[in-house]
This record gives C-alpha cells, sequence and structure tokens, in this order.
C-alpha cells in the first residue's frame, strides 16, 4: 500500500488556507442571501436518510478545493484499501476489516459461523429456554466490558431496546464497586447471566469484574453450583476464558482484525441480539451496510462519510476548532457522544504521521456533547456568546407520534439556525426598543445581546430510530473517522497511548505498601503516601 507523503498535497494545502481567507470576512447568514439554493446543493439523500452541510462554513469553491485535496491524499484509494481488507493498521500489522462483519452475503465464512453461534444462544435466552443453574429462565443478561467492549454495545441497546424484550440488558464498565453494587442491586441472580466481552481477555477492569461476578453468583447460589449457565464470554483469546471458568461452546469468537471501537457488529454485539432479538441485530449490520456500499461507491462529492470527514478536517485545518460537540436530540441516543468520543479521540489522538514524523498541524478534536435539549439549559450560552468556534453535529429524527417529539425536533433546528445566524447589535437594538426600552438603556444592553453566530454545523435527519438507522448513524462516523485519519496521514487504528497508560497503573498497582519504584515522579509519591495516611496505614 503506497504512503503518500504531505508534499504531494502541498499545492491544495495552500489553495485552501487561501480559500479560507476569503471566506474568512463572509458570514453563513451572507452565504445563505446570496445563495437561495445553498441548502438544494449543500445536502445529500441517501437510503431514508438525509446528511446537511449548508451551515459549514464553504462556498462551492471551497467544497471543490477539498474535495480535490481528498484525491491528492488518495482518498478513494485508501476506501479500497479497508474494503480489500488491507493492512491499515500497520503498526500492528493487522488490517481493520470491521465492514467485513457486515457484508451479508458478502461477508467471509468466519463471520457467518459466528452469527450461526450467536443466533441459538439468542433464541434460547429470549425464548426463555436458557437456565439457569436453579432450573429458572435467564430474564437479566449484564454485560461486562470497556471501551469498545462496553460503549458500543450499551449506545445501541439504550437506543433500540423496549420494555417489551424478555431480556433486560445492562451494563458494568468500571472499576467503582458502587457501579456493580448498583447495577446488581436488585438482580435475582439465579436469572441473571453475564457476558464477559473482551478482545484480550486482558483488560483489568473486565477480569475484575467478571471475578466479583462470580463471587456474587457463589454467594447468592451456594459455592458449590454450577455457574457455567450464567457465563458466556467474547473474546480472541479463549483458552484465557476457558481459564476463567467459561466453556469453549459459550465463548465466542472475535476475529484479530476487528478493532475494539469497532467491535459492536461482531459478537461484542450479543448483548445487543439478546435485547432486539437476531432479527434486529441482523436488520442493524444491514443498515450500516448500505453506508458501507455508499462509502465505497458513491462520487466523492456525495459521498456523506467522506463529505464528513472532510468538514472535520476544515473546521480544524481552517477554523483551529479545537472541539467537536454531538448533539442529537434524542434521549435514546444520549450514549452517543461516549462512543464517538472513543470512535475519534481513540483513532485520531495522534501526533505522529504515517512515517512516524511529528506532524506540524493538529489532529482529532476533543469530541463532547450530550442528548438534547439538556445542553440548550446548560452549554448553549457559550456558543452562542462565548470566544471559540465550534463545530456541530445535529442528530434529529423526523418520526414519532408524540407531539412531545415534534417539539424536540423543532428545538434542534431551531438552535442549529439560531447558532448559524446570530444576532447583530443593529438587531439586538431594535429588538430592545420594540420590548419597550427606552433609547438609552436599548443602547446600554445591546451588546450583551449579540450572538456571534457563524457556528458550523452539520445536520444528519433519520426518518426514525430503528436498528436500521441506526446501523447506518454509527457506520457513517467510523467511516468519518477514517476520512479524517487518511486526511491527516496518521495510523487511526492503533492506540498505544492507552496502552502506556495501562502501563502505569500496573506499574502503581504494585505501589500498596508505600513508593518505592524509584522511577515514579514526586507528586505520584507524595499522593500515594497521602493516601497510605488517610487511610491509617502509616
Ligand atoms: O484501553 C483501550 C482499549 O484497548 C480499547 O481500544 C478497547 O476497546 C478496550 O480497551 C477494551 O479492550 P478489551 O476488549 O481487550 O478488553
Amino acid at each position: 500500500m503506497s504512503t503518500p507523503t504531505l508534499s504531494s498535497h502541498t499545492d491544495s494545502l495552500g489553495d485552501l488556507r487561501v480559500a479560507h481567507q476569503q471566506l474568512d470576512s463572509i458570514s453563513m447568514r451572507e452565504l445563505f442571501a446570496a445563495d437561495p439554493e445553498r441548502f438544494d446543493r449543500f445536502h445529500v439523500e441517501f437510503d431514508g436518510l438525509l446528511y446537511d452541510y449548508s451551515k459549514q462554513r464553504v462556498t462551492q469553491h471551497a467544497l471543490n478545493l477539498l474535495l480535490v485535496h481528498a484525491e491528492k491524499r488518495q482518498l478513494r484509494e485508501a476506501i479500497g484499501h479497508m474494503f480489500a481488507g488491507d493492512p491499515l493498521n500497520f503498526t500492528e500489522q493487522r488490517s481493520a476489516w470491521h465492514v467485513a462483519l457486515r457484508a451479508g452475503d458478502q461477508a467471509p465464512a468466519v463471520v457467518h459461523s459466528v452469527l450461526e453461534r450467536m443466533a441459538p444462544i439468542v433464541d434460547a435466552l429470549r425464548c426463555g429456554t436458557w437456565r439457569g443453574s436453579t432450573g429458572k429462565p435467564i430474564t437479566h443478561v449484564v454485560n461486562l466490558g470497556i471501551g469498545g467492549s462496553d460503549l458500543g454495545p450499551r449506545l445501541v441497546v439504550q437506543a433500540l431496546a423496549n420494555r417489551h424484550s424478555p431480556i433486560h440488558v445492562d451494563f458494568i464498565a468500571g472499576l467503582d464497586p458502587a457501579e456493580f453494587n448498583g447495577v446488581l442491586a436488585n438482580a435475582d441472580a439465579e436469572q441473571t447471566l453475564f457476558i464477559i466481552s473482551s478482545k484480550s481477555f486482558g483488560t483489568t477492569e473486565t477480569l475484575t469484574n467478571a471475578r466479583a461476578a462470580m463471587d456474587w453468583l457463589r454467594q447468592a447460589l451456594g459455592n458449590n453450583t454450577h455457574l457455567a449457565p450464567h457465563l458466556l464470554a467474547v473474546t480472541n483469546r479463549p483458552k484465557a476464558a476457558l481459564a476463567l471458568g467459561i466453556p469453549a461452546e459459550q465463548c465466542l469468537p472475535l476475529p484479530e482484525w476487528v478493532g475494539g471501537r469497532f467491535s459492536l457488529w461482531s459478537a461484542v454485539g450479543l448483548p445487543i441480539a439478546c435485547a432486539i432479538g437476531m432479527e434486529g441485530f441482523t436488520q442493524l449490520l444491514a443498515g450500516a451496510n448500505s453506508v458501507d456500499r455508499h462509502f465505497a461507491n458513491a462520487p466523492l462529492a456525495q459521498n456523506i462519510p467522506v463529505l464528513m470527514g472532510l468538514f472535520g478536517w476544515w473546521n480544524v485545518f481552517a477554523l483551529r476548532a479545537t472541539t467537536h460537540a454531538i448533539l442529537p436530540y434524542s434521549y435514546r441516543l444520549r450514549e452517543l457522544t461516549a462512543h464517538l468520543q472513543q470512535l475519534e479521540m481513540e483513532s485520531n489522538g495522534k501526533s505522529v504521521d504515517r512515517a512516524g514524523k511529528k506532524v506540524d498541524y493538529l489532529t482529532a478534536p476533543v469530541m463532547w456533547g450530550g442528548a438534547e435539549p439538556m445542553g440548550q439549559h446548560a452549554f448553549h450560552q457559550l456558543l452562542y456568546q462565548g470566544t471559540r468556534t465550534t463545530p456541530l453535529d445535529f442528530i434529529l429524527i423526523a418520526g414519532g407520534d408524540d407531539p412531545r417529539q415534534c417539539t424536540l425536533f423543532e428545538n434542534g433546528l431551531a438552535q442549529s439556525a439560531a447558532l448559524m445566524m446570530g444576532k447583530t447589535l443593529d438587531e439586538a437594538h431594535a429588538e430592545l426598543l420594540s420590548t419597550g426600552h427606552s433609547a438609552e438603556e436599548a443602547k446600554r444592553l445591546a451588546p450583551h445581546l449579540v450572538c456571534r453566530g457563524n457556528q458550523p454545523s452539520s445536520t444528519l435527519l433519520l426518518p426514525d430510530l430503528t436498528p436500521y438507522s441506526v446501523g447506518q448513524l454509527l457506520a457513517l462516523y467510523e467511516h468519518k473517522v477514517y476520512v479524517q485519519g487518511v486526511l491527516w496521514n496518521i495510523n487511526s487504528f492503533d492506540q498505544y497511548g492507552v496502552e502506556f497508560g495501562k502501563q502505569m497503573a500496573n506499574k502503581l498497582a504494585d505501589q500498596h505498601d508505600g513508593p518505592t519504584d524509584p522511577s515514579l515522579d514526586g507528586s505520584t509519591c507524595g499522593l500515594l503516601r497521602a493516601r497510605r495516611r488517610m487511610r491509617g496505614e502509616s
């Protein structure tokens, strides 16, 4: 696979800088006023969903230059490499072939064999024929996993599960016993099954929770209880799962070529299938596959993930944006931000290029956000009147019979409009006069009412929240992340920084009896000593 160098695209970067300078003095409201067809030209509809980018700070000229830049970065070829299963994750000599997990009839045999193993397990659980050790049916599934073995499945379950599901699905990710005890407070051990989900089967948090879960089962069911009916595992290291006491037939494999943050489509999605059934899970895969085919085949100018990636890149490159907010107007998508934080920040939070050279440009922004409209009554103030340019993604849902869903949609649309339009000093002044303020008061107060406007946003409009549309949504973001990685010329598929954090945690785990490691810094040693003192240990 060829590695394009920076010199091959410096011209397009220069052109883009000039385009940005030309644009800098023009507001988006002027762009809309000058072009009544801006929305018509600057949106894409595909397979039931709509992507509106007319509120991005670009002109047709700038967009054309962005597309040229993408060509120069050999984006088309890079997309081809992903679908071919080439070793994109070259530092770990692995492909990043998550698209194969949802390729339907085109998927490799290993994908079909895992789906074939998942199906009877899910059916037995949902039909009540999977019994716990005392003979009662399992009705409660608890996923023990962290990072990609938690966030994606957790998001999808919260988005799609309903109260009619025969299986209630919970998640435990962290180490604080408050989480473990809280989730299991009212659980019936006889009817609870744990899925231990860990690609490496070496993650401290997950293995600690797995052991705690087994102790919890023994305490409730008796020390000699056969625990196997209460345990399933998903891993790339089946021997480690076997060593923990999980029978081989209850351990589902995860191919090496699936990265953790891209794994919800694999057996890691087992909690999803438990919550919505295999048919729902198949629809989720089908939605993602539809976006995959679009990503692989649509011309770059009409390719939604390519456009999402280009605007993400442009907002960092031209507007120097350091954060990016995800604003889903849906309570059911409340975990989307957390999932996208891992997806984007773990993938593209890098500062060396593919050749290992330190980059001299900004890479991934800090992803943040939350389910709306709560943010409107909290952080939107900064978006309106603060000093920062903040790119935003609005995710709106068109459907829903409840009038509250209409209001929710309108709230979201109103925010994207107001954050783009802003309020000028003249408008603020006129508004104050029209609401009975004296001329003197209006002059004094008007500057405080001015809203900056010009905040760049995209809107993804989904017809409804279904397994299919959620599959589409998540696949769009996965590909957006890859597009940005190509534009930044970085490897989006390793995470050595995270590994460094784990090494340090392991080092500190050996320092219970006081700091002895001479390589530890003064602050860390001081805090370790203070903790011992507070615990009355020294
Ligand atoms: O710590 C980061 C990470 O490696 C993620 O990339 C991954 O999703 C998570 O840990 C969990 O890893 P595992 O599935 O191996 O337990």
